[in-house]
Formats: structure tokens, C-alpha cells, sequence
């Protein structure tokens, strides 16, 4: 008894003194730990007679209530005042000067992709990509365009000096229709793809820069016909225009790579700018009492050769292609008019048109931001 009792005062006394949390644990394990003093005499009870048993065990719960006790408010002594010098030490200087605000912000090309590839993903379409550095068989001969076809002059195309290591001739490519044939031959069908990119042209005006963006989209799939093209044109312009009252009409025309070929005109509407101009917003009948028609798109069905050229038999599968300017879609639904801007890399510019980095477009929250 004599000794347990000593036992207990050394063993306060020691927790008292303990001046760190790592302190208040080490005495913890040598008391109740496996190996501690208190285990070992609570392991002893199993050793004794019923009477002693009876007579030793309170004292030995006592003991161990008593340390036990001692260690957890010792420890909550010492976190709390760990806590304390922490918060003394780390107060915040409410007299500094607060942050600037953000200035960076999300260019329009960049916006419009987001939100074209959020439109289409909601249509099961997924985002695939090629280079910008094409060969010619890529860009011209695989989408029917055979080395003396007319349409390849009209491409005002960049070729490098150098040939490529088969022998094709290199260039920036025109447009991001070689996409379509890269998807092909890299997966096979069905296909369900957008490839929203760079491309090149030497060309430079208000409404022509010798590098923009465009996005081509390409379905491919058994028993694929004009009124599925037809339908996503028009989900999608609904979509992207965030207007019901989106009108299309699809004028026959020619591309290389589609036949039939179709150029799409969506209806708009005239309304008075701020400054007195007439501006065109997209939507309405296309009644020349309103507004007109204006063209947005080029697209059609796959050429049956362009199937072939991409490893599928046409027999087997159809599809549909559309191509169309991510520069000319941010200007039309956000009003800017002239195309230049969008590479000058003037701040004042993004200031006044570019979007926040938090805005991301969705469906649910609209595609569309207002700046
Ligand atoms: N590649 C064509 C262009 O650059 C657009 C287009 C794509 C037309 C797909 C039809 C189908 O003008």
C-alpha cells in the first residue's frame, strides 16, 4: 500500500512537471503502456487469491483512474497553451494594404471554346485535336482534294521549305477539317467529335487575320443523314445564342470533302446600337423587314471518299461534317467588329471584354457570361 501510494504521488508529480505535450506522452507509456508500471500491477491481480483480489484491485483502479486523469489535463494544459503562443505569434496585421484585385481575365476565343465544348458534351460529342504543323495529304488530298484541285489555290496556305520524312509537303494547315481524318484513322467509328483549333491563312484585314480559330465537328455512324446535321446545327445555335427563336436555312454549295454540301444561314435581326449604328443580333425569321440572312456555317455529308481515305467502308458508314470561325462566333454574340483586336494583346481590350477565370460556362448556369 505504502508503495502504491508513493508510486502514485511520483508519477503525479512527474506529469505536473512535464512541460511538453511529447513529455505528458512519454510519461503516459510508461505508466499505461504494454510495458507501464500500472499495466504490469493490473496484470498482478490475475496472480492473487480471491481476497486479495478483492482488497488490491479498487486501490490498483484507483491508480490508474488517478494517473490517467493526471495525463489528460496535463496534456489539455499544455495544447491550449501551444494554441495560445500560436495565436499570439500569428495574428494578421489588419493595417496592410489589401490585395490588389485580379486583373487577368479569359479571352473571348478561349471563353467561346469552353462553351462550345460544353454545348456539344451535353450532345455526346468529345474534344479531339491535330496539329497545326499538317502535312498536305492530311489537309488537302485525304479530304478529296487531289494535288491540281482548284480549291487548294483558294487556301492561301503556308507551306514550309522542307518536305516531311515521307515526302509530303508541310504547311500550317488551312482549316481543322484534317481532324476528321486523323479521328478516323485513330479510332475508327462511330465518331462524335469537335476539334476546336488554330489555323492559318495568308490573309490579313478587318475581318481576316493570317492565324484564327476555327471548330470543325464530325459524325460518323450508321444511317446518318441531313435532318441529324440539321437538328445539331440548330440545338447547338440555340445553345450558343441562348435565343429559342433561332431560324436556319441550309443553302446547297460546295466543299470538297461534303456531298452534298450545305451553307448554313442563321436569320438575324437589326437593332440600334448605343451609339446610334445599326448592329446585328443573331435570331429571328431572317425577314429582310427585321433583318437578313447571314452565314455561319459550312458543313454537309462526309464524301464518300473522304470515308474511304479515312480506313471505313462509306457502304457502311454516313456522317456529317460542319466547320465554322470561334473569332466570328465570339464577335457575333459578343459584339466586337473588328477581328484584329482579338490578337493586338492590348490589356484595356481583355479589360473590356474578356471574362472572369471563375465564370465557367455551364448549361445549368448558362454558357453565356455577360462581362
Ligand atoms: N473546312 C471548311 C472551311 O474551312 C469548313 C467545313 C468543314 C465545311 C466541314 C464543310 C464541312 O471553310
Amino acid at each position: 500500500m505504502e508503495n502504491l501510494d508513493q508510486q502514485q504521488a511520483e508519477a503525479l508529480g512527474a506529469i505536473a512537471a512535464a512541460a511538453t505535450p511529447e513529455a505528458v506522452e512519454a510519461i503516459r507509456v510508461s505508466a499505461l503502456g504494454k510495458q507501464g508500471w500500472v499495466s504490469a500491477l493490473l496484470k498482478s491481480l490475475g496472480g492473487m487469491s480471491p481476497d486479495q483480489r478483492q482488497s488490491e484491485g479498487p486501490k490498483i483502479q484507483a491508480v490508474r483512474e488517478a494517473v490517467t486523469a493526471a495525463l489528460a489535463a496535463r496534456k489539455a494544459t499544455l495544447e491550449s497553451a501551444v494554441l495560445e503562443a500560436r495565436l499570439a505569434a500569428e495574428t494578421v496585421d489588419l493595417s496592410l494594404p489589401a490585395p490588389e484585385a485580379p486583373r487577368g481575365s479569359v479571352h473571348p476565343v478561349s471563353q467561346v471554346m469552353d462553351e462550345l465544348a460544353e454545348i456539344f458534351a451535353d450532345m455526346g460529342f468529345a474534344v479531339a485535336s491535330g496539329p497545326e504543323i499538317e502535312d498536305d495529304w492530311h489537309n488537302f488530298t485525304a479530304l478529296n482534294m487531289p494535288e491540281t484541285h482548284p480549291a487548294r489555290a483558294m487556301h492561301d496556305t503556308f507551306y514550309f521549305p522542307d518536305k516531311d520524312a515521307e515526302g509530303r509537303d508541310m504547311l500550317l494547315r488551312t482549316h481543322t477539317s484534317p481532324v476528321q481524318i486523323r479521328s478516323m484513322i485513330a479510332q475508327g467509328a462511330p465518331i462524335r467529335i469537335i476539334a476546336p483549333g488554330r489555323v492559318y491563312r495568308s490573309d490579313s484585314d478587318a475581318t481576316h487575320t493570317p492565324m484564327f480559330h476555327q471548330i470543325e465537328g464530325l459524325v460518323i455512324d450508321k444511317g446518318i443523314h441531313l435532318g441529324h446535321l440539321k437538328w445539331t446545327l440548330e440545338t447547338f445555335l440555340k445553345a450558343f445564342f441562348e435565343r429559342d427563336d433561332i431560324v436556319l436555312r441550309l443553302r446547297p454549295s460546295y466543299f470538297p470533302f461534303t456531298e452534298p454540301s450545305v451553307e448554313v444561314d442563321v436569320g438575324y435581326t437589326l437593332i440600334n446600337g448605343p451609339d446610334g449604328s445599326r448592329r446585328r443580333v443573331v435570331g429571328g425569321s431572317g425577314d429582310a423587314a427585321d433583318g437578313g440572312w447571314m452565314e455561319v456555317l459550312g458543313s454537309g455529308m462526309v464524301n464518300r471518299k473522304v470515308i474511304e481515305f479515312g480506313g471505313l467502308d462509306p457502304d457502311e458508314w454516313q456522317g456529317f461534317a460542319f466547320g465554322t470561325g470561334v473569332d466570328r462566333l465570339a464577335m457575333l454574340k459578343y459584339g466586337m467588329d473588328d477581328l484584329r483586336a482579338f490578337f493586338d494583346g492590348d490589356v484595356r481590350w481583355l479589360g473590356h471584354y474578356g471574362f472572369g477565370a471563375l465564370d465557367v460556362p455551364t448549361l445549368s448556369g448558362g454558357v453565356g457570361v455577360r462581362a
